[in-house]
């Protein structure tokens, strides 16, 4: 099994202390967007956002609440998750899916990606990066600065194929992106090339 899906995958039987939040159920008021997100959609109106690496829908459901139609993707055990959440039923503008290709055929105002990239090594992150020039002009990261398999630091891949619009957050100017802070997490807008 490929060595990404199964880190993911295995991730509800794991009893480490570094993903027992993620193996906290979500219940009703608990668990929050980051504020990364929160500020996303204050300033920006969008119709349709793509949830990245949505997990089990901690950003997923701040976003149904503020948007017309949030599309989820994941792997399927964490799909599972998100629609086990007490919360789903909730609400009917989030569709989820496991399937890239079937994403790959819709358009989107925003993708999101809260602590993703960091997880997909180089060769599958350049593919994924091209998918998205095709189904959005707005793509929103918040990330480590190197990928957590392969040590390579993220942001010359991303302005690779996207062009960096602005920094989200104050605290992360781009000069702080461009020296690659290992445990530091940057939030970026980056805009179609
Ligand atoms: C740290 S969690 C973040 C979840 C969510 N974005 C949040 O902020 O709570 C990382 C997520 O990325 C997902 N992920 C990692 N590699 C992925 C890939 N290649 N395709 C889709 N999702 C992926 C994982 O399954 C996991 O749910």
């Amino acid at each position: 099994m490929d060595k990404r899906y199964s880190y993911w995958a295995g991730i509800n039987n794991r009893k480490d202390a570094s993903v027992a939040v993620l193996q906290v159920k979500p219940t009703k008021g608990i668990l929050r967007a980051d504020q990364f997100i929160i500020d996303f959609m204050k300033d920006n109106h969008t119709n349709s956002i793509l949830d990245f690496g949505s997990g089990y829908g901690r950003n997923t459901f701040a976003l149904a609440g503020r948007t017309k139609i949030v599309w989820a993707y994941d792997f399927p055990n964490m799909i599972k998750l998100l629609t086990e959440d007490i919360r789903f039923k909730d609400y009917d503008n989030i569709h989820t899916t496991s399937n890239w290709e079937e994403v790959k055929e819709q358009q989107f105002d925003a993708i999101v990606c809260v602590i993703v990239l960091q997880h997909i090594c180089c060769k599958d992150l350049e593919s994924y990066l091209k998918d998205f020039l095709n189904i959005s002009k707005n793509l929103y990261v918040q990330t480590r600065a190197y990928i957590d398999f392969t040590k390579e630091p993220i942001y010359p891949i991303l302005t690779k194929y996207w062009k960096h619009c602005k920094s989200y957050s104050g605290k992360h100017t781009p000069e702080v992106l461009r020296t690659y802070k290992r445990n530091e997490h940057y939030c970026i807008h980056l805009i179609a090339k």
